[in-house]
Formats: structure tokens, C-alpha cells, sequence
């Protein structure tokens, strides 16, 4: 193992994840008007109202099945009595399909914002720079999970990728376990540092102010005037 080994899977993660920690704390500090998805409903509606819901619930899936391929140890789902063979028919057709959602609801999104001009004249260079990575991280994680599990030779990625992700948690990372991994597994790890890097200096803020207080509270806030007004008090 080299010492750029050493740096690609045991420091590239730290420096991502201060990036993301500095990064949201500034954003909030200096642009907390600016802390939004920038939304576009208003000026195209019918591609939105599907795009978005096949990207966000793709999304929601293909997370749940990193927390249960990267979080839980093998040995957990062993214990449970979910064998080998079980679990890579649920992580190979649920990962498929959940991605194929997610890819299909971004390719919507992004034919949106190419072809609506005004739409399109709403899209930062920022905006750009991060459409293309999650381009990039999401046909990487295709290639892992369609080309390599389901239709190529097959990679334990619970043996090896899981085993350093958790590790970094332990502030033990194990680079030996990422060298021997797959080119597409290597590329997809990094690529998702460098998203994860931009992720506060760009509109995916908006995911930590998912609108959940909308369910118990009304949709319109009344508020009553107190005092007297200051045009009056002038
Ligand atoms: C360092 C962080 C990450 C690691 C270590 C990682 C690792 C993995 C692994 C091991 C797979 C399954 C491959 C297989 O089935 O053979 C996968 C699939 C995938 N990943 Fe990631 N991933 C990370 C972050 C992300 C992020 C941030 C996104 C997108 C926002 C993403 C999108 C996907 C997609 C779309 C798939 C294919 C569908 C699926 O199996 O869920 N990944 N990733």
C-alpha cells in the first residue's frame, strides 16, 4: 500500500466530512435566505410533478439500502437468519430499481432545466458543477450494482467497501480494504466525497429543511398586528 492509498481512503474521507460540517455551519451564518431548493415550480410545473417524486423516493430507497449494505455488519443480518442468497437477491433487485427510479427522475429534472429556456436560465455554474457529479456518482453506482451484481461476476462489497466506510466512523479506516476493491467501487467512494464536499455550497441544503412541520401546522401563519404600526408612530 502506498502512501497515496493512505491518502485517498484515510484522509479524502476527513477532509470531506469537515467541508460538510464547516461548510453548512458558514452557509447558515452568511445565507440563510439563500438556504433553499430555489425552486422553478412556478415557472414549469408538468415535468417537475413527476421528476421529483421518481428522484426523491428512488433517493429515499437507494439510502435506506446504503444504511443496510454499508451500516449493518453482515454478521447482523447472519444472526437474523437472512442468508447469503437472500440478501443479494434484496440488495441487487431493490438497489436496481431504486436507482433506476432515482436515474430516471434525474434524467427528467435535467431534460427539464435543458430544455424550458426559462428554467434553464435559473441554473448556476454551482448548479451545474453538482448535476454532473451526482450524474457521474449515479451511473457509478449502477455500474456497481446492475453491471457488476447483477449482470457481471458479482463483488462482496460487505467484506471490504462496508467494512472501511464504517471504519472512518471509528476513526480506523482500513485503506487495504478499498485498494483491492473494483475500479467502479473505488471511483463511485470517491466521487461521493467530493458530492458530499459540495453538498453545503449548493442548493442540496434544502434536504435538512424538508418541510415536515407542514403535516400539524396550518399552511397559511396568521399573525396579529402588535402596536402601533411605524408609518402611524411617525
Ligand atoms: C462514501 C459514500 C458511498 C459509498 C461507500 C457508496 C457505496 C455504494 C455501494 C457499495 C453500492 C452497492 C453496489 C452493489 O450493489 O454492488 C452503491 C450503490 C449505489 N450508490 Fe452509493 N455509496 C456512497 C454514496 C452515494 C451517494 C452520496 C449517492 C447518491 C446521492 C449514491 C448513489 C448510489 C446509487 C444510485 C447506487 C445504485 C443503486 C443501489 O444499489 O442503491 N451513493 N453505493
Amino acid at each position: 500500500m502506498t502512501a497515496f492509498d493512505i491518502a485517498l481512503w484515510g484522509i479524502v474521507p476527513y477532509i470531506a466530512l469537515t467541508v460538510f460540517v464547516v461548510g453548512h455551519i458558514w452557509r447558515w451564518r452568511v445565507d440563510q435566505f439563500g438556504w433553499t431548493t430555489h425552486t422553478t415550480q412556478l415557472l414549469e410545473n408538468r415535468w417537475l410533478r413527476l421528476g421529483s417524486p421518481l428522484f426523491h423516493f428512488g433517493l429515499l430507497a437507494v439510502i435506506a439500502g446504503h444504511v443496510l449494505g454499508l451500516l449493518v455488519p453482515a454478521s447482523w443480518t447472519h444472526a437474523l437468519g437472512v442468508s447469503e442468497a437472500v440478501y443479494h437477491a434484496l440488495a441487487v433487485w431493490g438497489g436496481a430499481l431504486a436507482g433506476l427510479a432515482m436515474m430516471a427522475g434525474l434524467a427528467l429534472l435535467l431534460a427539464r432545466r435543458l430544455i424550458n429556456g426559462r428554467v434553464r436560465r435559473t441554473t448556476s455554474s454551482m448548479d451545474k458543477a453538482m448535476f454532473t457529479v451526482l450524474v457521474v456518482l449515479v451511473v457509478l453506482g449502477m455500474v456497481q450494482t446492475v453491471g457488476v451484481n447483477l449482470l457481471g461476476g458479482g463483488y462482496d462489497y460487505r467484506e471490504t467497501v462496508a467494512v472501511w466506510f464504517r471504519g472512518i466512523f471509528y476513526l480506523q479506516p482500513d485503506a487495504s480494504l478499498m485498494v483491492g476493491a473494483p475500479l467502479a467501487y473505488q471511483l463511485h467512494a470517491l466521487v461521493a466525497w467530493i458530492f458530499i464536499g459540495m453538498w453545503p455550497f449548493t442548493r442540496l441544503v434544502h434536504a435538512w429543511s424538508v418541510p415536515i412541520a407542514y403535516l400539524w401546522r396550518p399552511y397559511l401563519v396568521y399573525r396579529k398586528r402588535s402596536g402601533t404600526p411605524a408609518g402611524a408612530r411617525r
